[in-house]
This record gives structure tokens, sequence and C-alpha cells, in this order.
């Protein structure tokens, strides 16, 4: 009798379970009501009455065995099942990569900027994208028949010949924000103003058709050149580190006297070159005039700087283009 359990337990043991059939069969043989472990137990009527125990005890262990087999089988069965591969699945291929997002070179290079300015003291102003020709052009002094006022650099929304005053324009420059700001605010100022700006030029891998501009203001008594220029050379410095190559060098604007622009050197392959990053100057006192600020009282600086140009010599980005295009590949480069 104990034998004939002994072999139960080593053909339970031996059976090879690997698919959903196999497992069936091996339910059928041995864990069915008409299978070998039922079979077993009903010999055990013809087993002595001293002996009914030992041999139960060992029919339990057996039929333990073999519901435990079951249950292990099924349950690597079902395990296998949900990482099943088709006949297609080429398991050996590298998997798909995922990018998560980064932020586009001009968003940087303009919060770069303004962490700067907010160190220096400067807080944050807007303006319409879309201006008036006082605003634009006018309160900042331009003459009426300046070369900038010209279809060839200005997009013109709406234009009268008859009445000028009434054109409407896409802005030029961020300048206009100035002019805003001084007519609601009394000095001291000391404020930029960042925002898109256009301009009707060719577009080249150094200037496009629609650019950005952080404007700067700084008005209270006694405002000083010395200020300005220590100003310009504390943003170079943050922006580039301290060894940055800069120059200042004199310039034209309408709207301020003197004026200067700084240019930033540019290393690359072709052995480098100067590159204007901004226009500066004190504000002309025709600027104030034209809102009301007294110019006897109140001096002041102001400054414009181009955005893009900063973000190419920051991130060693060769052509403006690029930054519009919106080409994946190079947004990537970014994260
Ligand atoms: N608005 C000028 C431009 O777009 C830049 C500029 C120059 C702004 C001198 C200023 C300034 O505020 O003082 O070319």
């Amino acid at each position: 009798m104990i034998e004939s359990i002994e072999s139960l337990k080593q053909e339970i043991t031996a059976f090879t379970i690997q698919t959903e059939e196999d497992l069936e069969e091996f339910r059928l043989q041995f864990l069915s009501r008409n299978g070998k472990v039922q079979d077993m137990f009903k010999m055990m009527g013809s087993v002595p009455n001293d002996q009914k125990a030992k041999v139960g005890k060992a029919m339990n262990e057996v039929k333990t065995i073999a519901q435990n087999r079951f249950d292990e089988a099924k349950e690597n069965l079902s395990e296998k099942k949900s990482v099943s591969f088709g006949a297609a699945d080429d398991i050996s291929l590298p998997v798909l990569p995922s990018y998560t997002g980064s932020l586009h070179p001009l968003t940087s290079a303009l919060k770069e900027m303004k962490q700067i300015f907010l160190r220096l003291g400067f807080n944050i102003a807007d303006g319409p994208e879309l201006e008036d020709d006082f605003h634009n052009f006018t309160a900042l002094n331009f003459p009426p028949d300046h070369p900038a006022r010209d279809m060839q650099d200005t997009f013109f929304v709406r234009r009268s010949e008859e009445r000028p005053q009434d054109n409407l324009v896409m802005r030029t420059h961020t300048s206009p924000v100035q002019i805003r700001l001084m007519k609601v605010k009394e000095p001291p100022i000391r404020s930029i103003m960042p925002g898109r700006v256009y301009r009707n030029e060719a577009v080249t891998a150094k200037s496009y058709f629609q650019f950005n501009q952080v404007e700067g203001l700084y008005v209270d008594e006694r405002v000083t050149l010395g200020e300005l220029i220590e100003t310009l050379v504390m943003f170079a410095k943050l922006m580039y580190g301290s060894d940055v190559k800069y120059r200042v060098r004199p310039s034209f604007f309408p709207f301020t006297e003197p004026s200067m622009e700084m240019d930033i050197w540019w290393d690359n392959e072709n052995g480098g070159q100067w590159l204007e990053i901004l226009g500066a100057g004190m504000v002309d006192p025709n600027v104030f005039d034209a809102v009301d600020v007294d110019s006897e009282k109140y001096t002041g600086f102001a400054f414009g700087m181009g955005v893009d140009r900063i973000a190419l010599l920051r991130y060693g980005i060769d052509d403006i283009r690029t930054l519009y295009e919106n080409d994946i590949r190079v947004l990537r480069q970014f994260t």
C-alpha cells in the first residue's frame, strides 16, 4: 500500500506541465473526481485499522503535493501569458526612447535676463505689440521723415498719408513701453520691458522679421552715464561669465543723448566676430517733454537688448532662424 502511494507521488512530481493543455491533463489524471488521487483514497477501506493513521497521513501528503503542483503551474502559465510575444515581435529591438519637454532657448535666455535685472532692482512691465505712431515714433523723438518710419522697416497695420498720426504699426522696438510707463508713473522708475517686436527686414542668419527685446528704463534724480555703463557691464558678466569680452562704443538713437551700443565677442569657427547685443543711452530731454516728466529735475538711462542674439551667444547657436523653425531635433538638444 505504502509503495503504491509512493509511486503515485513520483508520478505526480515527474509530470511536466508546460502548456494549458498539460495543466488540464494533469488535473484530469490526478485531481478530478475520477483521478488517481481520489482512487487512492478509495483504497482506504482495505487498510488494516492499526495502519489507517499512517497511510491516511501519507495519502494526504500526496494530495497536497498534487494540489500545490497544480496551483503553481497554473500561476506560472498565467504570468507567461501576460508577457507572451507574437511571432512578429523582435524582443532584441531597442526600447523606444521617451522624451521630456524642454524650455525653448529664447524662453531660457529671457528667464536668465529677467533674473539678472530683478537682482539689480528692476521690476517688469509690458505693453502692446500693436502700437500707434505716437508711442512707437513721435514721443521717442523720431523726426517725421526718419527712415525707420519707412515702409522698408515697419509693418503698417493702418497707414494714412494725410494723417500719419493715425498710423498703426506692429511695434518696431520695445521702446514705446518706456513712453507708456512714464505716462502713468512718476519717477523713480526702474523697469525692464520684455516683448516681441517686428521689422520688415530681409531674413538672414543674423536677423529675422520678428524678434525679442528687453527694454530697460531707469529714471530718477541724478542718474548718470557711469551707472548705465556699470549696469550693462554687470549684465554682460552675469550673463556670460566674468571673463566675457565686451566693448561699448558710441552710436545714435533719436531718443537718447549720448547713445551707445554694446558688443560681445562671439567665438566661432571663422575666427570669431563682434556681435551687437544692445543699444543704450541717456534719455533725451525731448522724450521727457513728450510724457511730461520734468527734464530739469530728472535724468535717466535706457537700453534695448536683443534677446535672440543674446540667446545665440549664450547657447552657441549660429543661425537666428533656428529659433523660429521649431525643428524638434534642435529643440531636443536643450533638455
Ligand atoms: N529701440 C532700439 C532698437 O530697437 C534699441 C534701443 C537703443 C533702446 C537705445 C533703448 C535705447 O532704450 O536707449 O534698435
